[in-house]
């Protein structure tokens, strides 16, 4: 993620994690990597969290990731405290901060962060959608044997198997792909999506998906440093949106200097609002669960 941000020369960069000197490594050596890539950004590591000091944007991916045969749920006791602590450390030194989540079970750790942090609801949001409709466009490229670049895909709800495709929103060159490929032939796309973190989980064994997530998350931080007003699929508090009331899920957002600067009310059909709630009633189950761990 720092490396995608410093590519796109999108400021200085501090990579802090608690291993020992592993971030002041990382740093050096992707600093190294700046001459010959021709990309001007300081980079830098630290172990020490208040070092966080001031950032305009922090990205959290901090705590535990999958191994195979768990669910992002499995994290949630674990993660669910680290984000406090995480929290808790970005309120004292960088309190006027956009931050932005990656930490799973995803859209939980996203209310965990606000709760914990008291910032408006534009400057907490979580990184899933740009990642998981990133997945449909790759696998609707291998389909139609097509370009990405012409593809713009979307994927609404949780960060988990309920996620909500939108075929009926996903174009290429603005053809929705429901005119370009056959009724199952979407639905496997729509299920390998759903399933795209356990696919690299159980090809990788040791770890969860890295270069998507992080190339995800560079493309929100762009959009809010240069005030770019991209709308991204992000998830966000809904207080009403979409008919839902308190909860986190992933909708499209424009996102600009001050973070969420709108949330985007797409027309749902009846079978798509049925989706995208079943996606919300498994949150709250969860958020239900993690209530009463904290
Ligand atoms: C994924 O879907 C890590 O949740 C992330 O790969």
């Amino acid at each position: 993620m720092g490396q995608r941000c410093a590519d796109r020369e999108l400021g200085d960069v501090l990579l802090i994690d608690i291993v020992e000197d592993m971030p002041q490594g990382k740093a050096l050596d992707m600093f190294e990597s700046s001459p010959v890539e021709r990309f001007d950004a300081r980079i830098n590591g630290s172990n020490n969290p208040a070092d966080v000091k001031d950032s305009d944007v922090v990205v959290v991916t901090s705590g535990i990731a999958r191994k195979p045969g768990m669910s992002r749920d499995d994290l949630l006791t674990t993660n669910a405290k680290i984000i406090q602590s995480v929290s808790d450390s970005i309120k004292e030194n960088a309190p006027n901060a956009i931050v932005i989540m990656i930490t799973n079970p995803l859209d939980v750790m996203s209310w965990v962060a606000h709760n914990r942090l008291g910032f408006g609801k534009n400057r907490v949001m979580g990184m899933a959608g740009v990642l998981d409709s990133a997945r449909m466009a790759s696998f609707v490229a291998t389909e139609l044997n097509c370009s990405v670049k012409d593809i713009s895909p979307m994927v609404l709800g949780g960060h988990g198997d309920t996620m909500v495709p939108l075929p009926r929103y996903t174009t290429v060159s603005g053809i929705p792909i429901t005119d370009l490929i056959p009724a199952d032939r979407i639905e496997a796309i729509n299920d390998r999506t759903r399933k795209g973190g356990a696919e690299i989980v159980g090809l990788l064994k040791t770890g969860s998906a890295y270069y998507a997530p992080g190339a995800s998350a560079a493309q929100m931080v762009e959009s809010i440093v240069k005030d770019q007003r991209r709308i991204l699929p992000t998830c966000a508090l809904l207080e009403g949106e979409y008919g839902l009331k308190d909860t986190w899920q992933g909708v499209p957002c424009m996102l600009g200097k001050n973070g969420i600067e709108r949330i985007i009310e797409l027309k749902l059909s009846d079978d798509e609002k049925k989706l995208l709630e079943a996606s919300n009633e498994q949150y709250v189950d969860r958020l239900t669960q993690e209530l009463q761990l904290i």
